[in-house]
């Protein structure tokens, strides 16, 4: 198997912790209940899903069919069905909860602002008349480009509310990806705001969006910008619409459009192994039924939590666990602008405290930089509210796992290590809070009604205990992806061609223990999961290779005790390889273009200058190689093929020039 070194497994983790008592006797779902759902689903898994899609969802028009498979792998749910997303996030909690909070809001500057169900619902009609009152119709695409601040919600659901199909771009990329997507999409509005506070500094969020829209973009027709920083912007009359202006006078009350439960609810752009990002597309009812369901179980949300995922709704946790999953199952989320570290490191703690939050959710890559702070930190902070806790995005280390175990979860919260991805639409494996006998480092075991499985380069399920294997997912469930936006084969392609249509391929390695808990390895394609944010190593290399010094770029990823993976460049140029001080000043150059090109999180923390790249005698650049000398791994690989023997000395000795400003190992 050409990825063998990924897929051998190496982590041996032996401790076991059993949910609390009392939170188990407490919790949603019980071990009766998860047996009952699980037999359901063996026997009868059409049936099982179609109880839960009329349990779960308010239908404006029953479906009558429960899988379409007729086009498979496209495959269609609930396809006859109508209803609306918003509505059964928004107007379905009026009659109990229209008075409780659905987002208690903190901005980086210490703003605070609650906003009711009632409240929400009013300013997300009100935005939807006013998107309305633009000529925007069911099936249009809207890009939003906002700070995490409730109006970012607001539009999701505004567009939700219509029909529009949502597509929103992280405000950490650059201009030159918001207009890629734009323009992929080919939305006819942008939502956008002046700028958003983050680590003390305006994210000047207009000026990219003015010059993605001077570089292209002829489908925009409008922006609509929000005043959140206040600094002077330019406006361009007749195109751009202030948010202020535009929406308070409208009506707060929007009938919603019903849809068809396969309606495109969003396209959701992310790094693949080639090519440019490809728009994840997701159906309406399929992924709120998911967004919802898991929200329920996993994070066992009941009326009196208060709830803090703390991704961006630019990545599709902050879709599924911040703007439809709670809000669908009515719970009361937190949402903080900011940076975890602004002013210090108390902020989070700070935040929960503050909020009363009883659920926390993050991404390892923050637990471990948390934790590096020290013990005293969140020690300092009254956390005795907190009673779950779950982590998402990247393997977590047994290390970081027990920490945030001890430190933040006092030994008294189970915590739900969450594996999915922005193509699944929802958590796929995971402990349940109240069932699951849980080991740092493993997400256990999948959640009923979910086929997982571990195969070979054949497609046969591997069986023995620890033997690593391709992810793969066997039968379709509600809330997967339909289709890459625009691009059906490489849909069919990338998630179906390896295993013939058979299964569902995930991407990712991983071995299953003799308990049968699943333990996820990392990717096995050309794609890097730096800080939990997945980056195409081809794009960063065409992002190089794009600057007028770069001859070729070869992008790998190299280990990082904070991120779990950084960004590891050889670069070969036009000219002569540079050395001391022109190298470094290269470097930073190089580093800033690649911000400019994607955004900041692209940016390679080494560049490594070399007369050529290791390459096969048929052309191909030797990846496996190039990873191994940046992580400074023994070299294993076969070399007979290699063209160029010679420049592995160079690539790897004193020879290279290196420029590492942030290395961390
Ligand atoms: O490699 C897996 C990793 O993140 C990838 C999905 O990235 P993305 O689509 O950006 O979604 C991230 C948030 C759901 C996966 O293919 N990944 C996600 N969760 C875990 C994980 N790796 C290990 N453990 C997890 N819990």
């Amino acid at each position: 198997m050409a990825t063998r070194q990924n897929i051998e497994s190496v982590l041996i983790e032996k401790r076991v912790f059993s949910p609390p008592p009392t939170f188990a006797a407490r919790a949603r779902l019980k071990q009766s209940e998860r047996e009952a759902l699980q037999q359901r689903a063996a026997s009868d898994y059409e049936g099982f899903w179609a109880d839960l899609a009329r349990q779960h969802l308010a239908w404006l028009k029953p479906f009558t069919q429960t899988l379409d498979q007729a086009n498979a792998p496209n495959y269609r749910w609930f396809a006859d069905g109508e209803l609306n997303v918003s509505a059964n996030c928004l107007d379905r909690h009026l009659a109990e909860r229209a008075d409780k909070p659905a987002i208690v809001f903190e901005g980086e500057p210490g703003d605070t602002r609650s906003l009711s169900y009632r409240e929400l619902l009013a300013e997300v009609s009100r935005l939807a008349n006013a998107l309305r009152s633009l000529g925007l119709q069911a099936g249009d695409r809207v890009v939003i480009y906002m700070p995490l601040v409730p109006e970012a919600i607001v539009a999701m659901h505004a567009c939700a509310r219509i029909g529009a199909v949502h597509s929103v771009v992280f405000g950490g990329f650059s201009a030159i990806s918001l207009k890629d997507r734009i323009e992929d999409a080919g939305a006819r509005l942008l939502i956008t705001a002046d700028g958003g506070w983050r680590g003390g500094q305006i994210v000047e969020l207009k000026s990219a969006a003015d010059k993605a829209l001077s570089l292209g973009c002829p489908t925009i027709e409008h922006s609509v910008v929000l005043r959140r920083t206040g600094q002077e912007i330019p406006m361009q009359p007749g195109r751009d619409l202030w948010w202020h202006e535009l929406v308070p006078s409208q009506s707060p009350v929007c009938k919603p459009t019903p849809v068809g439960a396969e309606h495109p609810l969003f396209l959701l752009y992310t790094s693949g192994s080639t090519g440019s990002p490809k728009g994840i597309q997701h159906a309406s009812a399929g992924y709120l039924l998911g967004a919802k369901l898991t929200s329920e179980w996993v994070f066992d949300l009941r009326d009196d939590d208060v709830f803090w995922c703390t991704a961006d709704v630019g990545w599709v946790t902050g879709h599924s666990y911040v703007a439809y999953g709670p809000l669908a199952a009515g719970a009361t989320l937190v949402m903080y602008e900011g940076a975890p570290m602004f002013p210090d490191g108390g902020r989070f703690w700070q935040t929960c405290q503050a909020h009363g939050v009883t659920i926390f959710y993050t991404a390892p890559t923050a637990i471990r930089a948390l934790m590096k702070l020290g013990d005293a930190i969140p020690q300092a902070y009254d956390l005795s509210k907190i009673r779950l806790l779950g982590t998402v995005g990247e393997p977590i280390n047994p290390e970081a796992w027990v920490w945030y175990h001890r430190v933040i979860g006092r030994e008294q919260c189970p915590i739900v290590d969450t594996w999915w991805q922005t193509e699944t639409g929802a958590i796929m494996i995971s402990p349940l809070p109240g069932i699951t006998a849980t080991k740092p480092g493993s997400c256990t075991q999948p959640l009923p009604g979910i086929n997982v499985d571990i195969v070979d380069d054949n497609g046969v399920a591997v069986t023995a205990p620890d033997a690593g294997g391709y992810l793969v997912i066997k039968k379709p469930w509600p809330s997967m992806l339909r289709t890459i936006w625009g691009d059906n084969d490489r849909y069919l392609s990338t998630y179906w061609e390896k295993f013939q249509g058979r299964y569902y391929v995930a991407g990712d390695s991983a071995h299953r223990d003799a308990d049968g808990y699943y333990w996820i390895m990392g990717r096995i394609d050309d794609v890097l999961n730096v800080a939990g944010h997945r980056l195409g190593t081809m794009e960063i290399e065409s992002a190089l290779v794009a600057h007028p010094k770069v001859a070729e770029a070869a992008v790998v990823g190299q280990q990082h005790e904070i991120k779990g993976e950084s960004v590891f460049a050889y670069v070969v140029l036009n000219g002569a390889r540079p050395a001391g001080a022109d190298a470094t000043a290269l470097s930073d150059e190089l580093r800033r273009w690649v911000a400019e090109q994607l955004g900041a999180i692209a940016k390679p923390d080494t560049i490594r200058f070399a007369d050529n790249l290791p390459k096969t005698r048929s052309g191909k650049i030797m990846r496996r190689l190039l990873r191994s000398i940046a992580r400074n791994e023994p070299i294993t690989q076969d070399l007979s093929t290699l063209e160029n023997p010679a420049i592995i000395e160079q690539l790897r000795g004193e020879a290279a020039i290196e420029s590492n400003p942030r290395r961390s190992r």
